[in-house]
């Protein structure tokens, strides 16, 4: 089945992709395809494996930090991170998540850090929620060139106000307002906008109203297009979320070998002759 895929996709043919090509890809209705990736060398192969959007997301503390809130990094890690992403990407679009407090403070730090971001390698940088400080961040990104990909539904680093994990827009007032704020990102210049969990119907009608494409996890179908936690996609976390899927357990798979790495050396298997000089 690898092999079949490898040579129906010529994956090496891709141009970079850059942040106005998403509004192309909902125009001629193709599936924007996304995952996180926090270091060079993930990095490198889901840019080789043909993903459209490397999204350096804030879920670095909890995923790749072992932190506990994503509110627990900010501009240092991000940009650390970014660069080493961003030395291994050749195609996908890179897009940084800006850390809790990088952006909520005043449009002038604000912009500051987004533009950080884009020096450090990001290609567009993201954003949750619609303040009225946030659509005003996203009208001068515009203006000055920084391509913006909003957040709407379950905004991780508000977590603490809208409840850990919960489902937003399940009554009609929610509903209506996540549907405005998503119109309300696009007229300030929005590129893209991500859409965590909420429900289909939701996400298809602000889909369909839209001009940008919408991203979803946790939002079904009919958005222009997924995302992911690569680690989660892998089976390299232990999470069983409703709305992700694992391709592959690498959990069980790395520790066989590290497994057999420690039982070889025991049994004085390994180093070989071969190994050895
Ligand atoms: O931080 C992140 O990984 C994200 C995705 C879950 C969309 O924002």
């Amino acid at each position: 089945m690898n092999a079949k895929l490898e040579k129906n996709v010529d994956f090496k043919s891709k141009k970079k992709i850059r942040a106005f090509d998403l509004i192309n890809f909902k125009k001629n209705q193709k599936k924007i395809t996304a995952l996180t990736a926090y270091d060079y060398l993930t990095a490198s192969l889901l840019d080789a494996a043909g993903i459209d959007i490397i999204l350096i997301g804030d879920s670095l503390a909890n995923v790749f930090l072992g932190l506990n809130n994503t509110f627990e990094i900010g501009m240092t890690e991000m940009l650390y991170h970014t660069r080493a992403v961003s030395s291994a990407v050749k195609q996908a679009l890179i897009v940084t998540d800006m850390p809790f407090l990088s952006y909520q403070i005043s449009l002038p730090e604000a912009l500051i850090n987004a533009a950080n971001l884009i020096k450090a390698g990001a290609n567009a940088v993201k954003l949750e929620g619609a303040s009225d400080l946030t659509l005003g961040i996203i009208k001068k990104c515009h203006e000055i060139g920084i391509p913006v990909i909003g957040h709407l539904g379950y905004t991780p680093q508000a977590c603490e106000t809208i409840g850990r994990g919960r489902i937003q827009g399940k009554t009609e007032q929610e509903a209506r307002q996540i549907f405005d704020q998503a119109r309300s990102l696009e007229e300030a210049g929005a590129v893209g906008l991500v859409l965590e969990m909420i429900p289909a119907e939701l996400a298809k009608q602000i889909t369909k109203t839209l001009k940008i494409p919408t991203i979803g996890i946790g939002a079904g179908l009919e958005c222009d297009g997924q995302v992911l936690v690569t680690p989660d996609v892998l089976g390299l976390t232990e999470n069983n979320f409703k709305f992700t899927k694992k391709y592959i357990n690498l959990a069980q798979d790395i520790k066989l070998a590290v497994r057999n790495y420690i039982s070889d050396i025991h049994e004085q298997k390994f180093p070989t002759a071969e190994n050895s000089f």
